[in-house]
């Protein structure tokens, strides 16, 4: 039987077999810390240093080797070994390669436990910034181009069906107001992410007279984390992370969609770009808005990793267990898929051509000014319920006609109300229903306008 060499086998008599030993292992994924783990561990040592826990020597010998391991890292001249297990291991296992057996005060005072949950705490927040600085970036080509269509007219709709007439600015800036809140949420996961696990060691602190306000500090955290069973055992800050994200990709797996439905030959309402779309294999003339796609789809593997992680969560006793090895996978697999398909959305709403003629004509070939009728008779004095009811038996005749409400001539207009006068003629048209949509957040030019503008104030506060 194999001897045991592992940091940890002390105790043991015999050696993991390599299949074993791969199912247990985390390095092939969590490897992606490693600048982390080596930047708490730098927190850590100098606090062991300045507390006087071990010599200031060794401090300094501790640390000298450890910022060589990341300059190593940078260079991309680190090699892992899957038999020490993890990134934790393997660091501290080249540590000891560089500066011989002093590496072995580096974990006094510290466990995997609190080590691994730092290194998420770290790299989370890392990437939560760029997050938001991406989710800015999208919101501001949002903005710019719903200020350029402000003016632009296209069909709104509820149940896919044409509504009401509206401003095509109007139509972003709902998502714009959809991206705003994802960031807020976004910034308040900051929070949460703020607070530093090391020094809670395995579980229970330690017996050590360590400074976790110093680690905390060096680290760049606002404060350690209160309960060292919390802090070791909860991993509600990527639950909430994962959480956001599911949030974020539903909204972008909205407006991909209404993309993908656009830039059909049903709609005509935009036009990719090349560099955002693909051809197909066998079919010359495809033109493919696979990217869109590819976020709608990519949204069910982000709910997948946030349910997946619930479930590894559920249940779970205080403290650590494994199954938190579990947490990972999923977490970088949502940062880096998100992180692309922000700027994706982004670059495919930046280059793509709006046909705005044609999205205006097909609200004239529709009943979606209907309700401009009802209300036009309705301000005159007609009780509203009777108003509707007076246009839906209009719309009706129009249909089996085959013609369209501002098709009628005024002569059947006044035969139905001597209200009816020749300006229903510009009532109807698309124009004036978004033009006197006024109310508060309507779709009116002058409020799609103050929408951009406090967009605007909005985006350019948040640079600084
Ligand atoms: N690789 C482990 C993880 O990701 C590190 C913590 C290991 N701790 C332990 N007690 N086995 O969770």
């Amino acid at each position: 039987m194999a001897e045991n060499h592992k940091l940890w086998g002390g105790r043991f008599e015999a050696g993991l077999e390599k299949w074993v030993e791969e199912f247990g292992a985390s390095i092939s994924f969590d490897q992606k810390m490693a600048e982390f783990d080596l930047k708490g561990s730098l927190a850590h040592v100098t606090m062991l240093g300045e507390t006087g826990i071990i010599t200031q020597d060794e401090s300094a010998q501790i640390k000298a080797g450890l910022e060589e391991l990341l300059q190593d890292f940078q260079a991309g001249k680190l090699v892992f070994d899957i038999s020490n297990e993890d990134i934790h291991m393997n660091l501290e296992s080249l540590l000891t390669q560089k500066i011989g057996p002093v590496a072995g005060k580096l974990h006094t005072a510290r466990s995997r436990n609190d080590q691994v949950a730092t290194d998420m705490h770290l790299y989370l927040q890392a990437k939560l910034s760029e997050v938001i600085d991406k989710l800015h970036h999208l919101r501001q080509i949002l903005v710019e181009l719903a200020a350029e269509h402000t003016d632009t007219i296209m069909p709104g709709y509820t149940h896919l069906q044409h509504a009401q007439p509206i401003s095509f600015g109007h139509h972003l800036m709902a998502y714009y107001n959809m991206f705003t809140r994802d960031s807020e949420r976004f910034e308040f996961n900051q929070k949460h992410t703020n607070i530093s696990p090391l020094g809670a060691a395995a579980l229970a602190g330690t017996t050590f007279p360590i400074d976790r306000e110093m680690t905390a500090q060096l680290m760049g955290f606002e404060q350690p984390y209160s309960n060292s069973l919390d802090a070791v055992s909860d991993r509600d800050f990527i639950l909430e992370f994962l959480a956001n994200a599911s949030i974020l990709m539903m909204h972008m797996s909205r407006i991909c969609e209404e993309i993908i439905s656009w830039c059909s030959n049903e709609f005509k309402f935009v036009t990719l770009s090349d560099t955002f779309s693909t051809g197909s294999s066998i079919m010359p003339q495809k033109k493919n808005p696979d990217m869109a796609e590819l976020i709608r789809g990519k949204t069910g593997r982000i709910y997948g990793n946030l349910t997946g992680l619930l479930t590894v969560m559920k249940s779970l006793p205080l403290a650590y267990n494994k199954d938190l090895q579990e947490d990972k996978e999923g977490m970088f697999d949502t940062v880096e898929t998100i992180t692309v398909a922000i700027d994706i959305l982004a670059g495919m709403l930046d280059s793509m051509t709006v046909n705005d003629v044609h999205m205006a004509e097909s609200t004239e070939k529709d009943f979606s000014n209907a309700t401009e009728l009802a209300d036009y008779l309705a301000v005159k004095g007609v009780p509203f319920r009777q108003a509707h009811e007076i246009v839906g038996k209009l719309v009706l005749e129009c249909t089996k006609n085959g013609h369209y409400l501002q098709d009628l001539p005024l002569e059947r207009y006044q035969e139905i109300s001597d209200l009816i006068e020749e300006d229903i003629y510009v009532t109807l048209q698309s124009k004036t229903a978004v033009e006197r949509r006024n109310s508060l957040g309507g779709t009116g030019f002058e409020q799609v306008k103050w929408q951009v503008e406090q967009a605007k104030k909005a985006l350019d506060r948040s640079l600084f």
